[in-house]
């Protein structure tokens, strides 16, 4: 699980456009969807084996065989990531506030779609690609910035189609005939993954890479919630990979927010802690239910600031993270107000601190506290209030 010296180099590089801090930097080549046992790794397997175990389509007609992929290097360019799946050039998530660039052309991959369009060229039908994925973001129970994907994607060949259906992607029959290949497969996967009983729901979607475009949404305790993103691949990208006048689907599954909901894994922090009271509670099967050992006490503590110029949220939850690592819970925004005279933003966070793995002292929370507050002067030249 070593990194390759690319990539070290590449994470390394100095460059001015280089936003990667070391704390995702440690955690580039971790995979820990490669660590056997390890409940992501648990849930890379089970829709691995739902593929594998798919039946016939429609008419009797075979699927064809997943091949899997789960060791794609995390540095992509541009190109695959935004370029090649029509991500338009204002896409938010092209900007550096989103997004952890290594220089101009190249990117930790924001999703597993960014291997689409290799995979497509270099000959693959049907694949799988499950792969750590890397975005700025919150600071929350359900954000980190490493978190993971499982794509999928299904290229119809002449025999894949029943009597009546032309598969031409100009004709609408067709379409409708991928689409439903593709609900079907997903709601058998969701089905092995949560259980026959689970109920799932459709809706319309909007990706840049696929038309149509669907979400699925599963019922988990007591809400719906969004499980994928999927929809026949777009035009374009099939001709841009040399398969202009022939079908397919896709789609993108968040391993982490099945993990959590399968298991019951209340805090994506969990993921990384090397504590045997977390990993001893799962045994590599979909059977395995996970009980908080102990909740530590929280403690909170506020920062005021004046915003300037060019600020992003983003940069301030980093921030944190480089400072707290795994002690912060999450942050909030508490205010933020513009003064009526100076027209000078100021804005107020509450960051809460609690360790998943112990009690956190007051003086080790006021330090930290104030390494943040040093941090968010000396790095992102706020102006404390
Ligand atoms: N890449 C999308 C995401 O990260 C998910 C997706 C994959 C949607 C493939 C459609 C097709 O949200």
């Amino acid at each position: 699980m070593a990194i390759s010296a690319t990539v070290a180099e590449a994470l390394n590089n100095g460059h001015p456009r280089n936003n990667v801090p070391d704390s995702v930097k440690a955690k580039v080549g971790m995979e820990l969807h490669n660590r056997e046992g390890h409940p992501l790794w648990t849930i890379k397997r089970a829709i691995a084996d739902s593929f594998a175990g798919l039946p016939p389509g429609e008419g009797g007609i075979p699927r064809p065989e997943f091949r899997l992929f789960d060791k794609e290097e995390p540095v992509v360019t541009v190109k695959q990531n935004f370029d090649d799946l029509l991500a338009p050039a204002d896409h938010v998530m092209r900007r550096p506030s989103d997004t952890f660039y290594v220089d101009e052309d190249r990117l930790l991959r924001c999703h597993t779609s960014a291997h689409q369009t290799e995979k497509l060229r270099a000959g693959e039908r049907a694949f799988l690609v499950a792969a750590d994925c890397f975005r700025r973001d919150e600071v929350d129970s359900t954000h980190y910035p490493v978190f993971h994907q499982m794509e999928g994607l299904r290229v119809f060949g002449e025999g894949d189609f029943p009597e009546g259906v032309s598969g031409d992607p100009e004709d609408p029959e067709t379409v409708a005939y991928v689409s439903r290949d593709l609900q079907g497969c997903l709601s058998g996967m969701a089905s092995s993954l949560f259980g026959e009983g689970a109920r799932c729901r459709w809706n319309d979607d909007y990706f840049p890479f696929t038309d149509p475009s669907f979400e699925l949404e599963i019922w988990n305790g007591g809400d719906w919630m969004e499980l994928l993103g999927c929809g026949v691949v777009h035009r374009d990208i099939m001709a841009s990979c040399g398969l202009g006048g022939r079908v397919g689907w896709a789609f993108g599954i968040g391993l982490e927010r099945v993990a959590m909901a399968r298991f019951g894994i209340p805090d994506i922090r969990l993921f990384w802690t090397e504590d045997d009271r977390f990993h001893s509670q799962f045994d590599g099967t979909l059977a395995s239910s996970f009980k908080p050992y102990s909740k530590y006490p929280p403690c909170h503590k506020d920062v005021a600031f004046w915003v300037p110029d060019g600020l992003h949220p983003n940069d301030v939850f980093e921030t944190v993270r480089e400072v707290a690592g795994d002690l912060v819970e999450s942050v909030e925004l508490l205010d933020a107000f513009t003064h009526p005279e100076t027209a000078r933003e100021s804005t107020c966070y509450r960051v809460n601190y609690r360790s998943m793995d112990r009690s956190l002292t007051n003086e080790e929370v006021d330090a930290l506290q104030m390494q943040v507050r040093e941090r968010l002067v000396g790095r992102l030249g706020v102006e404390l209030r």
